[in-house]
């Protein structure tokens, strides 16, 4: 989980940005408003009475023993009391509104969100960032602003409220209060940076956790116990010492309030005596300044917490920018695709993922109804075709065309549905077998229409078997399977949607010889008269396609069919001679 660095060491000009995603996401998001501005008006109020009873105190101490006067100070105390249990549950329900509201757009931004955005963005770091890094935006509008307002209003009001006392009283803290309030930032935002170096660590930690404890059986097959225990050591002395640091400068607070406590003692107690010894001020004044003075430096000691807390949603703000700024894929588009009933032609095509291009001006037709293969050594870029074709990327030269429609003027949702893609990866969702085989089949499946889909991708002997059927749980992302059972699942998912168009990436890579055999068969009835993309490794699979596309490392090497291929292309025969054992020729 990278902690993305917050522009202060850019510079004061990319400093001020900050507050422009910021300002975007509030305007994107739709907050409660009208909870904002009642714990705002609470706040006030509290904040109000606060201020009313020093005043009340003043009074009664000076001998003023009045009703209005008596009950009004009880008045104040248990309206205080009444409002700020009010405040604490208003501005938790505030917040948790808020966060709904960040959670929802910022998932809604992920699922439109392009694949090349979560090649960027890792998993774990999308996670903290729709949950914690949300809850940090949350407390900007449920207590850091309302907080801000309210200490402005209490530090304005006791000077000003001083100020009708004895102009002197009110002069004392409007000189000590700037400095006072100038140290808490200062020390806020060092405290912040040392906040921020233990969540990076803490980070590191938890990513080196989360990615190890996956790979156990890894660790185990290369005997790496050692190596990872001193690494995991290293990570966790790295968190112990940040933290001690940051208890240091949580400790450092202690010592520096107590500083300005004594200086403010001093204050009061000698200017006040002072005043008073000179009949200046009476006693009851006095008074009155003093539970003035400790009554606002107990809110202002919040200030180093709630500018730590500032600096941290602006962390956050930045980080959930980045996915919420990101360009979403464009869905609506100005064609509808009738039916895939065109070649669909990749002409003069380059692309690369951000660094080396993968494809290098290529260019080949899949004709309409017929079964295509595509062979080539490892990496040159046959799953790349494919995530082309889907649009998971776009090119960056040349175009792909349906006939002669480029495919990024096809609605997307259309474009995506008429294809049956088999991954190389063979994604599953936790949950059953009929959970994963229907998931995004908008109409009404039947059990029979599964059973049948499992028939058919030789699946039906293996979930049969399985405890509970076709209902049985699959595990953590189908975990609970093996390679060639989760790709026959894939297999049969292809069956029940029964789509215009195939793209199958290594299917039966993981499957026995005779399961191959039997999936094979089944997905030639399937590739029957349909338009089929088939990558494969082993040759006897590609054997019969009728055009076979030769891929090296990002170009096309030769096109044909097997017997054109045996005599023209080198690169193919060697690949056949291999697979049948013997040298090539
Ligand atoms: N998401 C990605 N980001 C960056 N580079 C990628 C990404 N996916 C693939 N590549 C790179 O693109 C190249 C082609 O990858 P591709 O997966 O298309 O190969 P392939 O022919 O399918 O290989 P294999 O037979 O091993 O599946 C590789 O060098 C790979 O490292
Ligand atoms: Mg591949």
């Amino acid at each position: 989980m990278e902690i993305i660095e917050d522009t202060n060491e850019k510079g004061e000009k990319v400093k001020s940005k900050i507050w422009r995603p910021y300002i975007k996401l509030l305007f994107k998001a739709k907050l409660p408003y009208f909870w904002i501005v009642f714990l705002t008006v609470i706040i006030l109020a509290e904040s109000t009475l606060t201020l009313m009873f020093p005043d009340l105190t003043k009074k009664i101490v000076g001998g003023n023993i009045e009703t209005a006067v008596v009950l009004g100070a009880v008045g104040v105390i248990v309206g205080k009391v009444a409002l700020s249990g009010f405040i604490s549950f208003i501005s938790k329900f505030t917040m948790f509104k808020i966060d709904k509201s960040y959670r929802g757009l910022i998932w809604k931004q992920l699922m439109r969100s392009p694949i090349e955005l979560f090649d960027q963005v890792k998993a774990n770091e999308m996670v903290s960032r729709t949950s914690t890094d949300t809850a940090k935006m949350s407390i900007v509008f449920s207590y850091i602003v309302p907080s801000f307002i309210s200490v402005t209003y209490l530090t304005v009001g006791t000077v000003a409220i001083l100020f009708t006392y004895d102009w002197r009283l009110g002069l004392a803290q409007a000189i000590f209060l700037p400095i006072y309030i100038g140290v808490y930032f200062w020390y806020g935002h060092w405290s912040y940076k040392v906040n921020k170096q233990l969540q990076g660590k803490l980070a590191n930690l938890t990513q080196f956790l989360a990615e190890l404890l996956v790979n156990i059986p890894l660790i185990k097959t290369f005997v790496t116990e050692k190596a990872e225990d001193q690494r995991g050591k290293r990570n966790i002395q790295s968190y112990y010492r940040a933290s001690v640091k940051k208890k240091l400068a949580d400790w450092i607070e202690h010592p520096m309030t107590g500083l300005f406590d004594v200086v403010q003692s001093i204050l009061v107690i000698g200017l006040g005596v002072y005043l008073v010894s000179r009949s200046i001020i009476t006693m009851d004044v006095w008074v009155g300044y003093f539970l003035y003075v400790t009554t606002l430096f107990g809110v202002l000691n919040t200030l180093g917490s709630l500018f730590i807390e500032l600096k941290m949603s602006q962390g956050a703000t930045t980080r959930i920018a980045q996915l919420t700024e990101h360009p979403e894929e464009e869905y609506e588009r100005q064609k509808s695709l009738p039916s895939l009933n065109q070649d669909l032609i990749f002409d003069h095509v380059s692309f690369d993922y951000g660094e080396e291009k993968v494809l290098k001006d290529v260019n080949f037709s899949i004709p309409h109804g017929k079964v295509t293969a595509i062979v080539g050594p490892s990496g040159g870029g046959k799953t790349t075709i494919l995530s082309l074709i889907e649009q998971f990327y776009h090119v960056n030269e040349g175009t792909i065309t349906l006939g002669n429609t480029p495919i990024e003027n096809f609605h997307l949702k259309e474009w995506r549905s008429a294809f049956g893609y088999v991954a190389q990866d063979i994604p599953l969702l936790t949950g059953t077998v009929r959970e994963n085989l229907v998931y995004g089949v908008d109409r009404e499946v039947s059990d029979d229409e599964i059973t049948e889909a499992l028939i058919q991708a030789n699946a039906w002997s293996f979930v049969q078997n399985l405890h509970e059927g076709i209902d049985t749980h699959i595990g953590e992302s189908g975990g609970k399977l093996s390679g060639g059972q989760r790709q026959r699942l894939a297999i049969a998912r292809v069956f029940l949607r029964s789509p215009q168009c195939l793209l199958l990436d290594e299917a039966t890579s993981n499957l026995d010889t005779r399961s191959e055999k039997a999936v094979q068969e089944a997905m030639q009835k399937l590739t029957k008269d349909r338009t089929s993309i088939v990558i494969a490794h082993d040759l006897a699979t590609v054997h019969d396609a009728d055009q076979i596309i030769v891929l090296d490392e990002g170009t096309v090497s030769g096109i044909g069919t097997h017997e054109q291929l045996m005599k023209e292309n080198e690169l193919y025969h060697t690949f056949v001679q291999l697979q049948l054992g013997k040298p090539a020729l």
